[in-house]
């Protein structure tokens, strides 16, 4: 298959194209505007694989050039993954709209370009942002979609939507929702992983950083939540585990034949782990201590999600390789290479 990766420098973009390029069946292309991310990507990239991906710094909003730069160019695309999308919770709260038109307005074109230009699989990134704030866990795809706190969620919401009325209207087309839990880690081998630009909110990311001195402060935010230690609990779900969901869904979509239109699933572990946990095991592996202060509640953070995993071990053959312990190492490796980077002064990624 050729598969167009939309988000191909982005953390789990460029995951996936590492795994597919790894697996050496398929060929992949990229299209990355690099809005929050960075060109070195793809060496890092050649470093893993020793391949270099076609990238198209394009915006996905602007149809006209999405169409005659990049379909009409590439002749048959089998298969999409669609992964390019803005991702900042607490900015999606100042700029809705800005949010709304770019993702929602992305994925529109893309989707008319499948209908163009043949395309039959389509993989969305979408979140368990979508459960909002769940009455029952694990969660399991037919939980209700929930109340979400922020445009972000809602985009994934909407996002969802549109993707199943396309799907189930359009013949000779298949797509699938792949509902992230918390993605965390880097490549096992360390030569790649998150980068976020700007001071970053999700709390690994902030756990190395804050252990390498990038930033003065570690918060808990909350301990008094109705959990086993105080704080909240979430699914902890290593990237590349995810990564590998992907390729496995769409050789599901494309082997199959009589699968059905439209399918989601959720990749988690399927193991709630608490905020003190992930601390301590990341003191664990790094042997660091943290001197984390304690904080209030987030507002918009709910108390405990974690997913049923069981739909996506039963029909794609999904089994997420790595915990908690295996995230933070690796996490950790990578923000040591990115340390090494600023010390040398020739900065890797920015
Ligand atoms: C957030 C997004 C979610 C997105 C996910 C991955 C919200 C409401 N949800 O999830 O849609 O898919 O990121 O990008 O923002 N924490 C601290 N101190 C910190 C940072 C985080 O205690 O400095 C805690 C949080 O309160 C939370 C847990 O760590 O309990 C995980 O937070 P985070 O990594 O930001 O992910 P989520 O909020 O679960």
């Amino acid at each position: 298959m050729k598969i167009l990766v939309t988000g191909g420098a982005g953390y789990i973009g460029s995951h996936t194209i590492i795994d597919i390029l790894e697996q050496g069946i398929h060929e992949v292309i990229s299209i990355d505007n690099f809005s929050n991310s960075d060109e070195k990507v793809f060496d890092r990239i050649f470093e893993i694989t020793g391949q270099r991906v076609k990238n198209y710094n394009l915006d996905l909003t602007d149809y006209q050039k999405l169409k005659t730069e990049v379909f009409e160019k590439e002749g048959k695309i089998d298969g999409i993954i669609h992964f390019a999308a803005l991702k900042a919770v607490g900015e999606s709260v100042e700029k809705p709209v800005h949010y709304y038109y770019n993702n929602l307005n992305s994925m529109i074109n893309l989707l008319k370009c499948t209908q163009k230009f043949d395309v039959n699989y389509f993989i969305f990134s979408s979140s368990c942002t979508v459960y909002g704030n769940p009455e029952n866990i694990p969660v399991t795809e037919n939980s209700p979609i929930g109340v979400t706190e922020s445009p972000y969620g809602y985009t994934k919401v909407v996002g969802e939507r549109i993707l199943e009325d396309f799907a189930t209207t359009k013949s000779n087309f298949k797509a699938v929702a792949l509902r992230y839990f918390n993605p965390v880690g880097a490549h096992m081998s360390g030569l790649n992983g998150e980068f976020p630009k700007g001071r970053p909110n999700n709390l690994v990311p902030v756990v190395t950083q804050f252990a390498s001195l990038w930033l003065s402060e570690l918060t808990v935010h909350g301990t008094d939540y109705e959990t086993r230690d105080g704080t909240a609990i979430r699914d902890y779900i290593h990237v590349s585990d995810i990564s590998h969901a992907h390729l496995l869904a769409m050789e599901k979509l494309a082997s199959q034949s009589d699968y059905k239109s439209y399918d989601i699933f959720n990749l988690g572990v399927g193991q709630g782990v608490t905020v003190f946990e992930v601390i301590n095991a990341f003191e664990k592996v790094s042997g660091i201590k943290l001197n984390y202060t304690v904080g209030p509640r987030r507002s918009g953070d709910v108390e405990a999600i974690y997913a049923n995993n069981q739909k996506a071990r039963t029909e794609l053959g999904w089994n997420p390789k790595y915990g908690i312990e295996d995230a933070m190492k690796s996490a950790w490796i990578w923000q040591q290479k990115l340390n090494a980077a600023m010390h040398d002064d020739k900065v890797l990624l920015s």
